[in-house]
């Protein structure tokens, strides 16, 4: 009788070995190695020489162009992540928090792609049929060409979409499906793996769109190993406020478009809605201004985004400051009050500095910087910022304050939002904007001057 091999594998990045580990060296994850029986994969390789099954290279002029095989789903905001909508043959994962709105939002994709005439399997493996059934009552959606299937075992979906003769296959979620393939169980590294190849091969062979829902670990990666990640077309994030309705589409990676693309949904009663003016949710709708915000532009893929930046300082009461930011990169900040503290004057060594995007978005952008900057200044000197102006600017280490790309697009936004005032760096904008007044700066001090009107000291 053969003997049976067995190998740990961490449940965190695939890694395997042929004994337990403590630690991943991988990794580095502690105590994360499972047990699992080893298959022998049929290693007989000797006809692979004359290996024929009919498929040809083709001359790149003959191949078909990826934007002639897009389908929308009807949702824009999702089309804009995927970069114009779905590609057929694509195998799309699409991850988050549970209760974010994952399966509603595929849900109503879902519903969308078949009444526009393609047949779409939604292959449930975590929720009953009439669960989706009471969710679709719910979104007041129906269709003739959705098929619902309340099934875990990969090989019965596979045989719905032959029975359905689907053309997209939603799967729901990966962490839920198994194939009888594998011995070990349900969610692990190696049955995560495997039907994401089962669903690969189906995604290329057949033509058949599949997007695959993935759960997310709690330190907000997705769960499983991370070469899910690699095999899959396109990897996109849902995420959102939990306390508050609207919810955040992100791109983290895209074969066929770009990737930093942000679609944005409100969760509704009746499902998830775009929206069609991401910056009016954003701004402060607060009436009275405070000192330490600022209203910055970012660039968030093909569009602007209006966002506030808000800065508290109080003087500390610890032996070293603190400094905490949320939305921000901190290194960035660290960078930022030193430059203020070198080229303004600004003692900040006293002083806890603690700085906040509102609506738990996060910039990444250098043309943050000088909003970062002015927010910080302004709170230390308590000084209020009309809420009717918008700071655009990358700082660099001597105080200068350095062009931004895009800067029409931001400007655009900011004047569609009825913004009086913007302080962009110099000899970056070349347009007039007839409601928009436009002073363009050179140093960190000329911008600090104009929002405060009067020159201030800031010793
Ligand atoms: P769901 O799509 O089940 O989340 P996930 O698949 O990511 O786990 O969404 C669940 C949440 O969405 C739940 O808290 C209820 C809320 N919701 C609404 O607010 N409105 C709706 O129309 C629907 C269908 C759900
Ligand atoms: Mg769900």
């Amino acid at each position: 009788m053969a003997k049976i091999r067995t190998k740990w594998i961490c449940q965190n990045c695939g890694y395997e070995t042929p004994k337990s580990l403590g630690k991943c060296p991988d990794c580095g994850t502690w105590a994360s190695f499972v047990e699992e029986i080893a298959v022998e994969e049929n290693r007989n390789n000797s006809n692979k020489v004359f290996f024929d099954d009919g498929s040809e290279a083709k001359k790149l002029d003959d191949v078909e162009s990826v934007d002639k095989i897009r389908f929308s789903t009807g949702l824009k905001e999702f089309d804009r992540v995927l970069g114009g909508g779905l590609v057929e043959g694509s195998l799309v994962l699409l991850s988050g928090d549970p209760g974010i709105g994952k399966s509603t939002l595929l849900l109503q994709a879902g519903v969308n792609i078949a009444n526009s005439g393609k047949k779409v399997l939604y292959a449930t493996a975590e929720e009953s049929a009439s669960q989706i059934k009471l969710r679709a009552e719910r979104l007041e959606c129906k269709s003739d060409n959705l098929f619902v299937f309340s099934h875990t075992n990969l090989d019965a979906i596979k045989n719905q979409i032959e029975k359905t003769n689907a053309k997209i296959l939603i799967a729901d979620s990966i962490q839920a499906i198994f194939t009888p393939d594998i011995t070990s169980s349900q969610g692990s590294v190696s049955q995560i793996r495997e039907c994401t190849n089962i669903l690969m091969d189906i995604a290329k062979k057949q033509n058949i769109t599949v997007i695959v829902v993935g759960h997310v670990t709690k330190d907000g990666t997705i769960a499983g190993p991370k070469v899910l990640e690699h095999m899959v077309d396109a990897v996109l994030y849902f995420e959102g406020d939990k306390y508050k309705s609207y919810r955040l589409l992100r791109g983290i990676k895209n074969r066929f478009g770009n990737t930093n693309e942000v679609g944005i949904f409100n969760m509704m009663d009746k499902g998830l809605e775009e929206v069609v003016n991401p910056s009016e949710i954003f701004l402060n709708q607060s009436t009275e201004k405070m000192s330490g915000s600022v209203i910055i532009a970012t660039n968030e893929g093909t569009r602007a985004l209006l966002l506030e930046i808000q800065a508290l300082t109080g003087t500390t009461s610890y032996a070293a400051p603190r400094r905490v930011s949320n939305g921000t990169d901190f290194n960035r900040l660290l960078q930022i009050i030193a430059i203020l503290e070198k080229r303004i004057g600004l003692n900040l060594s006293k002083q806890d500095v603690y700085v906040n995007v509102i609506g738990g978005i996060n910039v990444d952008e250098p043309a943050a910087d000088l909003g970062v900057a002015l927010a910080v200044a302004t709170c230390v000197r308590d000084v209020v910022i009309s809420d009717s102006t918008v700071i655009i600017g990358e700082l660099g280490l001597s105080g200068e304050v350095r062009p931004v790309c895009d800067i029409e697009k931001r400007l655009n936004e900011a004047e569609k939002l009825g913004l009086k005032k913007a302080i962009i760096p110099k000899n970056c904008n070349s347009k007039k904007y007839k409601n928009l007044d436009i002073i363009e700066v050179e140093r960190l001090i000329d911008a600090i001057t104009a929002c405060c009107k009067s020159k201030v000291v800031m010793q």
